[in-house]
């Protein structure tokens, strides 16, 4: 017997491979009426109800009706404190860093305040239905403390860092390249491994860091090789050339990275929109990883993402792993779906229509396999994480008007995404544990 059980019955979507390459068809699994088994934060049955009930006999069993459980939400990019300035007005990459997000990250040297946006933030990413995110904090390690404090407390699967930025930014957003490698070696020690919790060794970018700092970061990662290394590259013309700039020796912007050992499983990179080709060849062979932020995308007018080079390249061990993201405050919304229905018109003008099984997918399965976390979140699986979403299909008087005319769970998925929101979010369990319901309508 299990100290703590939770027993799920309702439609459920989950993903066995890639649809990208195996096809949507042979790569969604949808069970009409599932059973779904929780024992001590572990799914240790998931199937048909009628293959588990006997299961279950004696334990309550809740159930859902007019939903699709997913596995929880994963969001492979994400600046928490930024949500103070999310939906600022104005321009491109480099006027809006300067002119909104260095003023805000400022704030976080600040223990408490650091607490404090955390909480909201974490209870906002649930509220959505995302249970795991790769988090950006600020170059304040209490950023990162405050940060893990809240994830430690709701029990979420969590990577996150103290962002390493020594030029090209305020004085007070500064550190150097010894204080930098320290800050960040003593908050490894201190959280990466506890519980659900991950480390990412997160240099900014390239502009804002000296070569003694890429240098730094590549060592630590080195000396710390199941950590994580999160960045961005190649997001905005002007940044590339800046890039160039600074950089003249290095071929491509990637290859700054790879310079300093910064590439390979586990380095995790945002953006990545004006590649050369020599840039996608590394990022495959590699290993390295994508996050696809379409909100972010097109709010800042960054440029359109290049699903089929990443997704079904010319040969298949040319792919990528590529999650989506959010990008907020780049982007404009914590909603997983918010960003698959950015992510389909992103797709729509460059050329290929993501269906809804490569969507969900890209923020599901494909996240965690970007994250080199596919074994244990991202799927309804025994064995995996109890990390799941129950999506209302009927959440408001739209969708309960045209969920009627669906004649498929494609179609369902693909209005989801479309129209739906954080009030598509009936439930969340983290763990194994509701972590969130949705108020009861008024009849
Ligand atoms: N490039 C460097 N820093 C950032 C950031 O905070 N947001 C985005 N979108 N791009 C960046
Ligand atoms: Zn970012």
């Amino acid at each position: 017997t299990f100290a703590n059980r939770t027993a799920i019955r309702g439609a459920y979507v989950t993903f066995t491979d890639n649809p990208f390459a195996a096809g949507d068809n042979a790569a969604m699994h949808f069970e009409p009426d599932g059973l779904i088994i929780i024992d001590d934060g572990v799914i240790t049955f998931s199937g048909n109800y009628a293959d588990g009930a006997g299961l279950v006999q004696g334990h309550p069993v809740t159930h859902y009706t007019d939903a699709v459980i997913l596995p929880g939400f994963i969001d492979t990019h994400v600046h928490y404190p930024q949500l103070q300035m999310i939906g600022a007005y104005g321009a491109q990459l480099i006027d809006w860093l300067n002119t909104y997000t260095f003023v805000a990250e400022q704030q976080y040297a600040d223990l408490d305040y650091a607490r404090q946006v955390s909480g909201v933030f974490l209870d906002e990413l649930i509220r959505t239905g995302t249970t795991t995110a790769a988090v950006y904090c600020t170059a304040h390690p209490n950023s990162v403390t405050g940060f893990f404090e809240a994830a430690q407390r709701r029990n979420m699967r969590m990577i996150a860092g103290k962002v390493l930025m020594d030029r090209n930014a305020p004085e007070a957003l500064c550190d150097t390249a010894q204080s930098g490698f320290d800050d960040s070696l003593a908050l490894i020690n201190t959280w990466h491994g506890k519980g659900r919790l991950h480390y990412a060794i997160t240099p900014r970018f390239a502009p804002t860091s000296t070569e003694a700092q890429l240098e730094a970061a590549g060592a630590l990662w080195q000396a710390h090789p199941d950590t994580y290394m999160q960045t961005h590259v190649s997001e905005n013309l002007d940044e590339v050339a800046w890039v160039k700039s600074l950089f003249p020796e290095r071929q491509n912007y990637l290859d700054v990275y790879a310079h300093y050992g910064l590439v390979g499983p586990r380095a995790v990179f945002g953006h990545a929109i004006h590649l050369e080709p020599a840039e996608w060849d590394l990022m495959a062979s590699s290993g390295s990883s994508i996050s696809h932020c379409p909100t972010s995308n097109t709010f800042l007018g960054s440029g359109l993402f290049d699903f089929k080079r990443a997704f079904q390249p010319k040969a298949p061990h040319q792919a990528v792993r590529t999650g989506l993201a959010s990008d907020v405050g780049g982007g404009t919304s914590l909603s997983m779906l918010r960003c698959m229905g950015e992510a389909y018109k992103v797709g729509q003008l460059g050329g290929y229509s993501v269906s809804a099984a490569k969507a969900f997918y890209m923020a599901t399965r494909g996240a965690a396999k970007a994250l080199y976390l596919e074994d244990r979140i991202g799927s309804i699986a025994p064995g995996f994480d109890g990390d799941l979403v129950v999506l209302n299909r009927k959440s408001t008087p739209l969708l309960q008007f045209r969920d009627a005319y669906c004649n498929s769970i494609e179609e369902a998925l693909f209005v989801l995404m479309t129209l739906g929101d954080d009030r598509a979010t009936q439930a969340v369990y983290v763990a194994g544990d509701l972590a969130y319901v949705a108020a009861a309508e008024a009849d």
